[in-house]
């Protein structure tokens, strides 16, 4: 039985695969390589020495989908595919809503069709939108900001909804804080298609000198230094909180949302300060105006994935801030040669 990753090839996806490939998952990855690239692939099976089966494909594409179901005997999905820049969400509100919404819909739908009724989303600290005050708990209630934002909170609703119409379900919403670092070997890592729109590429593109200088968003939040604070969390932590919603998806039924963060709180200024720290690298910044829809803190409660999934991240921001800096060095083009 196989493991089918949507946006498989992706900075989380990636990360990801290899940790299921390590844990001797079969793995079906469909990808249509929109926010990645296809060496990826490449550097996944060299870090498990192991395959998986590919299909370059976008969701909406339902027949292809349906030929992912039959070639393969899918067991559950961990969903991750869909478009994620806050900003060109506001400015193209409908190419993300008929990617993320319909992408998903299409696919619940051929799951429903071929039986498969287990699922783990790629959902995203941003639904506690602008009035909760952290720590998150999931009890909070949730709302967006953005397009973007709003297609996480709709897609947490259809797959909720799903659950009451079929107890046979089994949904993890996994609401993910802010995911740095890269693997440990320098190999895999994120990959921004243009001008990083978050905080740490935009730190790795600066030390490796493609961009002149940092703009930090504000520094008169009410916060311990004026910057905004955020949960970050490392990519492998992200990863193996997966693989824990994956074992609990596949021995229960029903919905949870569940946080992946740390339960701590960084502002930017703390972040540039442990990257230059670590990596024993400059980081010029700037201090600009705030950017709109930003919150001034933001960091989960973590309670929940310790009690309920058994996980909880283990990684420190120094380890965050090397690996990152380690990817980028490597790669100082990403995946392009
Ligand atoms: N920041 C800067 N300069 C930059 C980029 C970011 O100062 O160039 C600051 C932001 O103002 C914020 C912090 O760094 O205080 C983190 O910003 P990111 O853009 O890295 O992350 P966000 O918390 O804004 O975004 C993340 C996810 C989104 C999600 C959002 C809401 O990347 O997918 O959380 O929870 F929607």
């Amino acid at each position: 039985m196989a493991i089918l990753v949507t946006g498989g090839a992706g900075y989380i996806g990636s990360h990801t695969v290899v940790e299921l490939l390590n844990q001797d998952h079969e793995v079906v990855i469909v990808d249509d390589f929109s926010n990645a690239h296809p060496t990826v692939l490449d550097r996944i099976k060299e870090l498990s020495g192991k395959d998986f089966s590919f299909y370059e494909l976008n969701l909406l594409d339902k027949e292809g989908l349906e030929k992912v179901f039959e070639e393969n005997e899918i067991e559950a999905v961990i969903h991750f595919a869909g478009f994620k820049a806050v900003g060109e969400s506001v400015e193209k509100p409908l190419k993300y809503y008929h990617n993320n919404i319909t992408g998903t819909l299409v696919l619940l739908e051929v799951m429903k069709a071929f039986n498969v009724k287990k699922i783990v989303f790629s959902s995203s600290a941003t639904v506690y939108g602008m009035d909760n005050k952290a720590p998150f708990t999931e009890d909070m209630p949730t709302s967006a900001t953005n397009p973007y934002g709003q297609t996480k909170v709709f897609i947490e609703h259809i797959l909720s909804d799903l659950v009451v119409s079929d107890e046979e379900w089994s949904v993890i919403l996994l609401r993910y804080f802010n995911p740095i670092g890269a693997h440990e070997s320098g190999r895999i890592g994120e990959d921004p298609n243009d001008v990083p729109n978050n905080l740490m590429p935009y730190i790795t593109q600066v030390a490796v000198g493609k961009l002149e200088q940092l703009s930090i968003f504000g520094d008169d939040y009410e916060t311990h230094d004026g910057t905004g604070v955020r949960d970050y969390i490392h990519v492998l932590d992200l990863a193996q909180g997966h693989l824990s919603a994956l074992d609990y998806a596949l021995k229960h039924s029903g919905v949870e949302a569940v946080n992946l963060g740390t339960g701590e709180g960084y502002s930017v200024l703390d972040v540039v300060h442990a990257f230059e720290n670590a990596n024993d690298v400059e980081i010029p910044y700037e201090i600009v105006d705030r950017r709109p829809g930003d919150i001034a803190v933001g960091y989960a409660d973590a309670t929940k994935a310790k009690e309920l999934l058994g996980w909880e991240a283990v990684h420190s921001l120094e380890d965050m801030c090397r690996t990152s800096w380690n990817w980028q060095k490597n790669n100082p083009n990403g995946y392009e040669e």
